[in-house]
């Protein structure tokens, strides 16, 4: 079996392709998906983690619906980046798999106290979810064997100049998680804009099976968003690069530092603010993922979805 992981996620056309690889690799055992607001509202990205699975084939793992909201403030939605209904490209039929009638943080809870083993958490939305869970159940916090997150940045942000989505949209929900005494690997913009979806990843999804031509639609899509809001030549697949650290490290390389959560800044809220050369001295408190084995990442995402497709 391989490592017991729970996805958190708001999809989302990369949240899609994580799931997809968090189903299929045989390095991953995936106990559950649970999803939050963030890319769109909570019944979106819920209705979205069913459409995925459905149109995937992924039946055996249940689905909760979290958090509607951040821990304080408006939910803020990426509409701009993944459409009104947050998966917006193909067309989907209506979803065949259903969600249990369990709120997410409960089902993590639940999961994490039956479960043999310490469980990894791949949140790749804002940590409402799991900021919610570790407070109300501290103790938690001892059966998690480690999060592994996208979000964050070492440099420049996505939605503020120095702020990344996930972040941004609960900066208390994050700074609650990094300090909630569980070790944390951030997989930010920094290392996330590495895993760029070219044409050549593209022809690799179309030449696949029908799956493979969902996840050609979906990221055709992605990829006119980020030509049109940011100019990028390729969009960036971010959440699948959190699902492949846990998959095998060597496909994510990462440094100890010291990470704060920027909660005041008038222009900086929502910063991660990594201390790459120990300016301040500080201890490391987190784990920053800064490479990616680009050719290496990409045969583990196309092989899941070729898994997936001769099911
Ligand atoms: C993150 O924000 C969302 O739009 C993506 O799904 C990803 O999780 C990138 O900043
Ligand atoms: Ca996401």
């Amino acid at each position: 079996m391989g490592t017991p992981v729970i996805l958190d996620c708001d999809p989302g056309h990369d949240d899609a392709i994580a799931i997809l690889l968090a189903a299929a690799d045989p390095a991953v055992d995936l106990l559950a998906i649970t999803t939050v607001a963030g890319n769109q509202t909570l019944d979106k990205t819920t209705l979205n983690a069913r459409r995925v699975c459905t149109v995937a084939g992924i039946t055996g793992v249940p689905i909760a619906a979290g958090c509607a909201g951040p821990l304080s403030g408006p939910l803020r939605v990426a509409a701009d980046v993944h459409g009104e209904s947050g998966l917006d490209g193909p067309a989907f039929g209506p979803p065949t798999v259903e969600v249990v009638g369990e709120h997410a943080v409960e089902l993590i809870h639940r999961v994490l106290a039956t479960h043999p083993e310490p469980v990894t958490l791949v949140p790749t939305g804002p940590l409402t979810n799991i900021a919610t869970l570790l407070g109300r159940y501290p103790g938690d916090a001892a059966r998690i064997r480690e999060i592994v997150l996208m979000g964050g940045s070492t440099g420049r942000g996505n939605v503020r100049p120095y702020a990344e989505f996930n972040i941004l949209t609960d900066p208390e929900a994050a700074a609650a998680v990094l300090g909630g005494g569980v070790p944390v690997t951030f997989c930010g913009l920094n290392v996330t804009h590495q895993a760029l979806v070219t044409p050549e990843v593209v022809a690799r999804f179309t030449g696949l099976s029908e799956l493979g031509r969902v996840c050609a639609e979906l990221m055709t899509f992605f990829g006119a968003t980020y030509r049109r809001i940011w100019g990028f030549p390729a969009p960036p697949l971010h959440d699948p690069v959190a699902v492949a650290r846990v998959i095998d490290p060597d496909l994510v390389w990462c440094v100890e530092a010291y990470v704060e959560i920027e909660l005041r800044g008038e222009h900086t809220r929502g910063a991660t603010v990594v201390d790459l050369h120990s300016y301040l001295g500080r201890p490391a408190n987190a784990r920053v993922a800064t490479t990616l084995d680009v050719p290496g990442f990409w045969d583990r995402v196309i092989a899941a979805v070729s898994r997936l497709s001769s099911r």
